[in-house]
């Protein structure tokens, strides 16, 4: 069950003090050794998947995995993606599972990142999902020395933060005080005063990308000033690799699944250390009872199709399937037909949506309209259409 809304979630961390990690996987053993780091300290998590690092992994394939992990888990659990570049990857992640969606237009000017992040968040509000928005820009690559991409980083500014959250509508917003994605050398200089002010301005949770190689001290005083999210992810790329060579070293002639058997507990006890550093261990409890399940909608339609041949019968469907799941929020569309001939219906429509927001942006999108008001209806008079709402 503990699939749960993202809002709430940050809602919770940010009204009690205390941050989320978000951490960013790259395969199963991340994936098992995030949960059971936050089992372990009974602590919210969120998955996250970052779109730099999709070349490592099959999205596609990966999900089913993280969104069944995570209705197993008995503490709460948000599904992100993290740096989506923008609408086509958002409805994509949307599609297969995530519950809260990042989209990283900080690259562009402020007028080209609120026109790209609002396109974002209309869509996502459509389909019940919350959005991450960036503004200011903060260098480094994830995983990687951040010397190696000295990019320029751009504060961000308390004054333009307020007209992007007004203008964009996003529900959480990535800011840059100082940190860099990546592993550093020396030691990054911190604008808390910055943050502070940002803080005050919006009165929304804030974000902070590049938490490795930052001190206790410093995350504490993040979260006083507003931060409810740290997305994590070198230092566990770097606990895994210490984990493989360390294995390497005591065997040289070890195989993979030797090499590979110490990453999941290294990666877990790093994600328990840096839970217990955020303050989010020991809230699993309290964050459950504060944040709705996230709960997904079955959208069924029972009918008896009239005056329809096979062949006409299966271009019918054919454009309905296609129609359909263009809708946004749409996760599957599927068609089936009853076992027995007795049956009171003898067809379905059986159509997953995100959450129960979509019942109403379906309702209303033209792709829908056009297909069941046009070419549904008419052949279906003897139908039953209802929504229900998907226990985990
Ligand atoms: P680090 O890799 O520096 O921890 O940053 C992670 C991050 O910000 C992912 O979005």
């Amino acid at each position: 069950m503990p699939l749960v809304h993202f809002s709430d979630l940050l809602s919770h961390a940010y009204r009690e003090r205390y941050a989320v990690g978000a951490f960013d996987l790259v395969g199963l053993e991340f994936l098992e050794a995030a949960l059971a780091g936050a089992e372990a300290t009974r602590s919210p998590v969120i998955l996250s998947l970052a779109e730099s690092h999709f070349e490592h992994y099959d999205f596609e394939v990966l999900m089913p995995a993280v969104v069944a992990a995570a209705h197993r888990a008995t503490v709460p659990v948000a599904i992100h993606l993290d740096h989506g570049s923008g609408l086509e990857s958002v409805q994509r992640a949307i599609r297969l599972g995530a519950n809260a969606v990042m989209v990283d237009a900080s690259h562009l000017p402020f007028a080209d990142n609120v026109a790209c992040t609002r396109e974002v968040v209309e869509f996502a509000h459509a389909c019940g999902v919350p959005v991450e928005g960036e503004l200011g820009y903060v260098a480094g690559v994830e995983g990687e020395d951040a010397e190696k991409h000295p990019g320029e980083a751009i504060y961000t500014s308390p004054e333009e933060a307020r007209l992007f959250v007004e203008q964009t509508g996003v529900d959480c917003l990535a800011v840059s005080i100082g940190t860099v994605h990546g592993r550093l050398r020396g030691r990054p200089r911190l604008d808390f005063e910055r943050l502070a002010r940002i803080n005050s301005a919006l009165g929304i949770p804030l974000v902070i990308h590049g938490g490795t190689g930052l001190e206790d001290g410093e995350f504490r005083r993040l979260i006083e000033n507003g931060v409810a999210k740290i997305n994590y992810y070198t230092a566990l790329s770097d606990a895994a690799a210490a984990a493989v060579r360390e294995a390497a070293a005591q065997d040289p002639k070890a195989g993979y699944t030797r090499l590979i058997a110490g990453v999941r507990r290294a990666v877990q006890a790093e994600v328990a250390r840096v839970n217990t550093v955020f303050g989010s261990a020991g809230r699993a409890e309290a964050a459950l009872a504060a944040c709705r399940p996230w709960r997904e909608v079955a959208h069924v339609v029972v009918f008896n199709p009239n005056d329809l041949s096979p062949e006409e019968m299966e271009g019918w469907i054919a454009e309905g399937r296609e129609r359909l799941a263009r809708v946004p929020g749409v996760r599957r569309v599927d068609a089936g037909q009853a076992l027995t001939p007795h049956a009171r219906y003898q067809r379905v429509w059986l159509v997953r949506f995100a959450s129960r927001a979509v019942v109403d942006t379906y309702a209303r999108h033209p792709e829908h309209v056009a297909y069941a008001d046009r070419r549904f209806r008419p052949h279906a008079a003897d139908r039953l259409t209802i929504d229900f709402e998907l226990e985990p």
